[in-house]
């Protein structure tokens, strides 16, 4: 499954937004169209989010009519920053965009073979997402043992990526691939509700079981065994404050329980997910809009004038995470240093 491809000069995308109840596809012959499917959520996910901006450069180019090379630079330009305003915290995006405008530059011949050059690296960003999700997924399946049961929060499934795997549920499904029985404790995910609507769905479409339990079930959990081991993804694991992970909104109490309570709790992120420029500081967490709380299906559920507070996200200090899993291995703390070990050695 896809969860974003291109295809005859359009980008077509799973709209998040109606699952579970219907698996409906959104054609975007714009670029705009793409960056309001990211605003919105229609996609969602740290690396599906940089697929999706690569994909809006794809089409800002392949519908551009311009013949001059520094007018097709600043049509992406443009698109590039306009991309960069819907969501500020996971930093796939930001690193998307970058790598495409890169290419963009590095092209040496004509408007039309920088077009193409661009189209053809957010399709080959696409698939590399999906090839570093199913690697990532073998490193991390060697973690999990037949019979265990997993908890994870938000949606961090092939609807998360560009598809196929994804990161914290793609180290799943591969443990089901080589035969280990997983079952696996899904967060519901307030306010949005990733893990109950897709993460619910997604593991159910592949086959494997899953049960929701309310956020704030997830210390009984916990406390009774019933979970042995949690893995989430992440928006951006910030490498300058040993390797903080930013995810989904409820993270980091999980985090704090599962030290309590000894249960090995895993990030599971590829390396474009890392930011190695920015301190914790200079990051920005996404605050959605009030009514994400204060309503539930368009009914108010909090009193009127009540205000409401809805980060989108959270922090994971390092010392609460077991071991981060990317696509070039497992890495145990301390980060930073286990981080740049395996980044300088050969493959
Ligand atoms: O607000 P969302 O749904 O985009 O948040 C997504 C998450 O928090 C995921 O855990 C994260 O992006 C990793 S997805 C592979």
């Amino acid at each position: 499954m896809r969860t974003i491809q291109w295809k005859d000069g359009k980008v077509i995308l799973i709209d998040q937004l109606k699952l579970p109840t219907e698996l409906n596809y959104i054609e975007c012959k714009n670029p705009n169209r793409i960056a309001k499917a990211i605003k919105v959520l229609e996609i969602r996910g740290a690396p599906a989010i940089g697929i999706a901006a690569a994909m809006a450069l794809a089409l800002t180019a392949n519908n551009s009519k311009t013949k001059n090379k520094e007018e097709l630079f600043n049509q992406l330009e443009i698109m590039a920053k306009q991309l960069e305003m819907t969501r500020p915290t996971a930093v796939n995006l930001f690193w998307a965009v970058e790598r495409v405008l890169k290419k963009a530059r590095s092209v040496v011949g004509t408007t039309d073979d920088i077009k193409e050059a661009v189209v053809k690296e957010a399709v080959t960003m696409a698939d590399e997402d999906i090839q570093k999700n199913e690697t990532m997924g073998k490193h991390g399946a060697n973690l999990l043992e037949d019979g265990d049961v997993v908890g994870t929060i938000c949606n961090a499934g092939w609807l998360a990526t560009a598809g196929e795997y994804g990161t914290a549920l793609g180290v799943i499904k591969v443990a089901h691939e080589q035969g280990k029985k997983i079952s696996v404790i899904a967060l519901e995910t307030r306010p949005v509700l990733q893990g109950a609507r897709l993460t619910a769905w997604e593991l159910k479409h592949d086959g494997i079981d899953v049960k929701v339990i309310p956020d704030g079930a997830i210390g009984y959990c916990f406390y009774k065994g019933m979970i042995d081991k949690f893995l989430c993804g992440a928006d951006r694991i910030v490498v300058l404050n040993n390797c903080s992970v930013i995810n989904k909104i409820g993270t980091h109490t999980v985090s704090l329980a599962a030290k309590y309570y000894h249960i090995p709790f895993y990030a599971v992120a590829p390396l474009s997910t890392f930011d190695f420029k920015h301190n914790l500081k200079e990051i920005r967490i996404e605050m959605r809009n009030e009514m994400e709380v204060t309503e539930i299906n368009g009914k108010r559920i909090v009193p009127a004038k009540v205000k409401a507070i809805n980060p989108a996200f959270d922090i994971t200090p390092p010392s609460l995470v077991t071991a981060i899993i990317t696509e070039k291995g497992i890495i145990y703390p301390p980060f930073k240093d286990s981080l740049l070990k395996m980044a300088s050695s050969p493959e």
